[in-house]
């Protein structure tokens, strides 16, 4: 098939390129490099031996968008383009609004006009809010939380909207667990900005010195050890799961978890760094970070049962590849 993927070369994207290039599919990447380099692009092929194209556009760029999908005639869109950091949509909401909406409607515009009928959309755990886990698919959207989290939650409810108003167009919506870990090659991966808000990266500068230790926020939740839990998931596995969500032709709005059913605590999660690395990681406790929640882990029988795919990596993986 021949695909348009928004965000390509991102942290998830760039991954999702490298296994759709791997199994045959030909890729046209867009991504404004707001958060991302030109560079990925050649390594992207330096992995895969095999060419796609990039063009630097914005994915709210209706007219640029436009033109691409008359010259190329996609089978579908893969939108990944988005704002993610949860504490800069508190401080800056109208950014996150703006792009993260007018993006997604700007493309299901665009699939719609073009007849582009599949649309998988970069969703998030987040969407659940404080829900009790194991997390299906069928638990309620939370009612509040960050414009981040809002723009997801809105973006599911615009292309559902869309979706049942054009029956021609099929949208599957992947909601991410925690993705961590990186290519076995080395040569692509995580590189936030400024100071990482999530925990692996955090965790992999202090491992490289760049940070003179971890702060663990809060040991007090009901949990095997008091730290957060959460469903790390390897990037790779999540990649391989929206090539499955493309290949399975499912028809209509069809929603996965993404995740690999199991959580992994702060504590487990640094012990595992360590030990399997070989380093160590120096960490402080400190207070709980607003907004957190105990628990977060999927039921991923859905995904297994209609996309054929479920996750190979474990923790241990996980941390080696980071
Ligand atoms: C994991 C655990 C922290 C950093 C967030 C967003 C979500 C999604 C992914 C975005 C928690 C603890 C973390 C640190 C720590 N979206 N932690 N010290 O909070 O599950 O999800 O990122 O792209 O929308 O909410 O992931 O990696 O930030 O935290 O102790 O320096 O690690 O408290 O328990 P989270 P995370």
């Amino acid at each position: 098939m021949k695909i348009l993927v928004t965000g390509g070369l991102g942290y998830i994207g760039s991954h999702t390129v490298v296994e759709l290039l791997e199994k045959g599919h030909e890729v046209v990447i867009i991504d404004n490099l707001y958060n991302s380099q030109k560079a990925t692009h050649d390594k992207i092929t330096a992995i895969t031996h095999k060419p796609s194209t990039f063009v630097k556009m914005d994915a709210t760029n209706y007219e640029g968008l436009k033109q691409l999908c008359k010259k190329h005639q996609f089978d579908g869109i893969i939108h990944f383009a988005g704002y993610k950091a949860v504490g800069e949509s508190v401080a800056k909401p109208l950014m996150y609004y703006y792009n993260n909406l007018l993006s997604t409607i700007t493309l299901a515009r665009v699939a719609i006009e073009e007849g582009i009928n599949k649309f998988i959309f970069s969703s998030s755990a987040t969407v659940y809010g404080d829900g009790v886990s194991p997390l299906n698919e069928e638990a309620p959207l939370m009612e509040r939380t960050n414009p981040y989290g809002e723009t997801k939650a809105m973006s599911e409810r615009i292309l559902t909207d869309v979706a049942k108003a054009n029956p021609t167009l099929n949208v599957i919506l992947l909601r991410y667990f925690n993705p961590v870990g990186a290519h076995k090659s080395g040569l692509i991966g995580e590189v936030p900005n400024g100071t990482p808000n999530n925990l692996m990266p955090y965790i992999t500068q202090v491992a490289k010195g760049l940070r003179d230790k971890l702060y663990i926020f809060g040991n007090d939740y009901p949990t095997i050890d008091g730290t957060g839990v959460r469903d790390y998931i390897h990037v790779v596995d999540l990649a391989k799961g929206h090539v499955a969500a493309l290949e399975a032709n499912k028809t209509g709005v069809n929603i996965y978890n993404l995740g690999t059913g199991k959580g992994t605590s702060v504590l487990e999660l640094v012990n595992a760094f360590m030990s399997v690395n070989k380093v160590n990681i120096p960490y402080e406790i400190t207070s709980r970070r607003a907004g957190d929640i105990a628990t977060c882990y999927a039921n991923v029988n859905k995904a297994k049962k209609e996309l054929k795919w479920e996750a190979k990596y474990n923790v241990e993986d996980m941390v080696k590849d980071a």
